[in-house]
């Protein structure tokens, strides 16, 4: 989906711009994020949405998967409303103009500070244990909306840390404790619960269990309303994967989103519940395949026999989904896109660690120090996970669309990295 092709010097151009062009100018690694892709792909969720399902819906970036000024905005111009994990990203959605009303804070331990953010800042608030439930009855002067979080119980096929609908989970009540929890919400005028929620996992290929969560969820609504709560939002929460390499064969948004609304739709329409306004809250999906990560090649290692190693300017750092999760992704280079594959080597990290490899053992064309290697669909949870390992300061962003290129997060310099080091007197 990305607006990407080869140009007449047979170099990578994303967005109308020359990626080679693009480093030379903003430096390396470069994240190059990908406006058009992001704006389509929010398109589709919410015109899937509107075409599949009866009920009035709202797409809600997980904005988690890349949390800044420039993304939370072009979201919020689409018309998406924007999920939060912490008082930062909440801060940073509010200063990029995201309305409070779009906006929805998440989190299994939210601290007594960033709930009275939330409740100043009037957003809506996804409670997910008792200790905040309680917590906000207290802090609650005027009633708060907020939507409870429950643990579904349904299983998917992805990797363990990313699983989250199992029972064994930190996330949300337990299904077994519905009764206490609604009514002690019932009985607290100040905790005005519009809606339920439920997140199954991340980058999940199946739709069985996406089918399935509705039917689960349908039930919870019925039995809400019998507590007399105010319940009219469903949230799905998001999931679908993406593909990194050509053996990942994922389910198109509109394929996820028609079997999401049909199956609401069939659950509300089986246990006589009227329609809820229905949401769903992707991240991945939203911005994933949007941004590439542009590195410079380095050094190079043979090993006779059994590898050759090249090295990048960047690594576990700014993408640390390979060391985490065993992630598997594929690469070009932008100065050679029409030469031959004809070498296989192992694409290195720069960071003091041998596990900081990122790409094992791929195809690329024969390639000398100075060469821009690309590495595709890494706008979800590569910025937002990004560190300063190895004092190694965090690469820029710029956000490309029909030939211009305008960056929306300046490269961090030394004096970042200690910006916030103390030295005490003693020491000097
Ligand atoms: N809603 C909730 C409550 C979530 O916890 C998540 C993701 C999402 C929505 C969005 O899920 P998505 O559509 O992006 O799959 N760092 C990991 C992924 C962690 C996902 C955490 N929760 C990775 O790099 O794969």
């Amino acid at each position: 989906p990305l607006t990407a092709k080869v140009n007449s010097s047979g170099c990578l151009e994303i967005g109308g711009c020359d990626v080679t062009s693009l480093v030379a100018q903003f430096g390396s690694p470069l994240y190059i994020l990908d406006e058009e892709t992001v704006r389509t792909a929010c398109r589709q969720y919410r015109d899937s949405f509107k075409s599949y399902y009866p009920g009035e819906s709202q797409v809600v970036y997980a904005s988690k998967a890349w949390n800044c000024l420039a993304v939370c905005a072009i979201v919020h111009s689409e018309g998406l409303a924007v999920e939060v994990v912490s008082g930062g990203e909440l801060y940073t959605a509010l200063q990029a103009g995201v309305a409070p009303e779009k906006l929805y804070f998440h989190g299994n331990n939210k601290s007594v500070q960033e709930l009275q953010l939330a409740i100043d800042s009037q957003c809506t608030i996804i409670v997910d244990n008792w200790l905040e439930l309680e917590t906000l009855a207290g802090l609650a002067k005027l009633p708060v909306s907020i939507m409870l979080r429950l643990t579904p119980g349904i299983e998917c096929h992805t990797h363990e840390y990313i699983r989250t609908g199992h029972l064994d989970s930190k996330f949300g009540f337990d299904p077994h404790q519905i009764d206490r929890v609604f009514s002690f919400v019932s009985k607290n005028p100040n905790l005005k619960c519009i809606g339920l929620h439920a997140h199954i996992g991340s980058q999940i290929f199946e739709l069985q269990p996406h089918h399935d969560l509705p039917g689960v969820m349908v039930e919870w609504l019925k039995k809400a309303a019998d507590y007399g709560l105010p319940v009219t939002h469903l949230n799905i929460g998001g999931g679908l994967g993406i593909r990194y390499t050509e053996a990942d064969d994922p389910p198109s948004i509109a394929e996820w989103s028609k079997v999401v609304c049909e199956a609401v739709t069939a659950a509300c329409q089986a246990q006589q519940v009227p329609l809820p306004k229905l949401m769903c809250e992707p991240g991945r999906s939203l911005i994933g395949s949007a941004c590439v990560t542009a590195y410079t090649i380095g050094s190079r290692k043979e090993v006779p026999e059994i590898r050759t190693y090249i090295s990048v300017d960047g690594g576990m750092s700014d993408n640390p989904r390979p060391i985490t999760y065993q992630s598997v992704y594929r690469a070009v280079v932008a100065n050679r896109m029409s030469a031959p594959l004809t070498e296989t080597v192992t694409v290195a990290g720069k960071h003091c660690e041998s596990g900081d490899v990122l790409i094992k053992d791929i195809s690329l064309p024969p390639t000398q120090p100075g060469d821009i290697l690309v590495v595709p669909s890494t706008g979800a949870y590569n910025y937002s996970m990004a560190s300063n390992y190895n004092r190694v300061p965090r690469p820029a962003a710029v956000l490309v669309k029909d030939g211009e290129a305008n960056v929306i997060i300046r490269r961090e310099t030394y004096q970042d990295l200690i910006r916030c080091d103390r030295l005490p007197e003693r020491l000097i």
